[in-house]
């Protein structure tokens, strides 16, 4: 498995590599750097007046998946992250008039033993094809604060475009998305359905660790996971996802050879240039039409209902 950084690439050579296995990082955004700045000033003010990387020293698990769930949301839908993001994935090359992006999302994994489910899951090994996104998602990751090796994140290096025996046959994107109103009230067990590999122990895993200002690419289609925290530091990261409405409609994309879940997340993204959402005739021509009781996307206004419910 390779990994470029700041590769010298077109657009369409910049997603291809991806769609390929190649694992990229970019260091030269100035939309990443300033992303990063809002978000720990964010983080500093809300955990004030404690170190944010240590706070789980100081707020129980309960106190903590309450402020969280009251903060996530309103990061996740603030014109500010929603122009940040943009701002990156243009500043990478990608066309504002073909590039579709989902909300980007903060994350959070707390040392072991502290808050771990929730809005603070730990996820196993998994591609997230497994989770109904779309094989031509390309996954943006960054970090707030400086990662290391013990909470961060792991590709497996074999499992590229390699089926891998997986629980991703439990996973509906429709039913997924009305249970994750009761997810941020989940402090001591996890709610969701969170598809993962079965008894998958790869050798040799990949870990890359950006500094922060840097963000790592990597297709929806990779076999990762987040790494259990023992670093003793609470770890923070943006993600953020984008479809390119070109390959969707080509069928170019990743390689997903083993997932088993049903519905699509393809409706959660937006075009960069205007905000429209793929049309529903295209996303039931290439996704199949859905149940008629369905939850279609997880909104801003049931994000909200959520969070005021812990
Ligand atoms: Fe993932």
């Amino acid at each position: 498995m390779s990994v470029l950084v700041d590769p010298d690439l077109t657009e369409d050579g910049l997603r291809q590599a991806i769609y390929d296995g190649k694992l990229i990082v970019l260091t030269r955004l100035q939309a990443v750097r300033d992303l990063v700045d809002y978000t720990r000033d964010q983080l500093i003010e809300l955990f004030s007046p404690h170190d944010p990387e240590h706070a789980h020293e100081h707020i129980e698990p309960a106190e903590m998946a309450k402020l969280l769930g009251a903060w996530k949301p309103r990061w996740i839908h603030s014109e500010r992250s929603k122009q940040l993001v943009c701002d990156i994935i243009t500043q990478a090359g990608l066309p504002a008039e073909f590039t579709h992006y989902d909300v980007p999302k903060p994350r959070t994994s707390f040392p072991v033993g502290h808050l771990t489910t929730g809005v603070a899951y730990a996820f196993p090994w998994h591609r997230d094809s497994w989770y109904s996104a779309p094989f031509q998602q390309l996954n943006w990751w960054l970090p707030i604060f400086p990662i290391r090796e013990d909470n961060s994140m792991a590709f497996d290096q074999m499992g590229f475009g390699r089926a891998v025996p997986n629980t991703s046959d439990t996973f509906d994107y429709y039913r997924n998305n009305a249970q994750r109103l009761s997810s941020a009230a989940s402090v001591k067990q996890e709610q969701q359905a969170r598809p993962g590999a079965i008894d998958h122990e790869p050798q040799p895993e990949l870990i890359v660790l950006p500094s922060p200002g840097s963000v790592l690419l990597f297709a929806g289609a990779q076999l990762h996971k987040s790494i259990p925290n023992t670093s003793g530091r609470a770890r923070y990261s943006v993600d953020f996802r984008t479809v390119d409405a070109r390959d969707l409609l080509a069928g170019r994309g990743g390689p997903v050879v083993d997932a088993y879940c049903t519905g699509t997340a393809v409706r959660d993204f937006r075009n960069i240039k205007d905000g429209s959402s793929f049309d529903e005739p295209t996303v039931t021509r290439l996704f199949g039409a859905p149940p008629d009781d369905a939850m279609l996307v997880f909104s801003a206004t049931e994000a909200e209902r959520s969070a005021q419910a812990v």
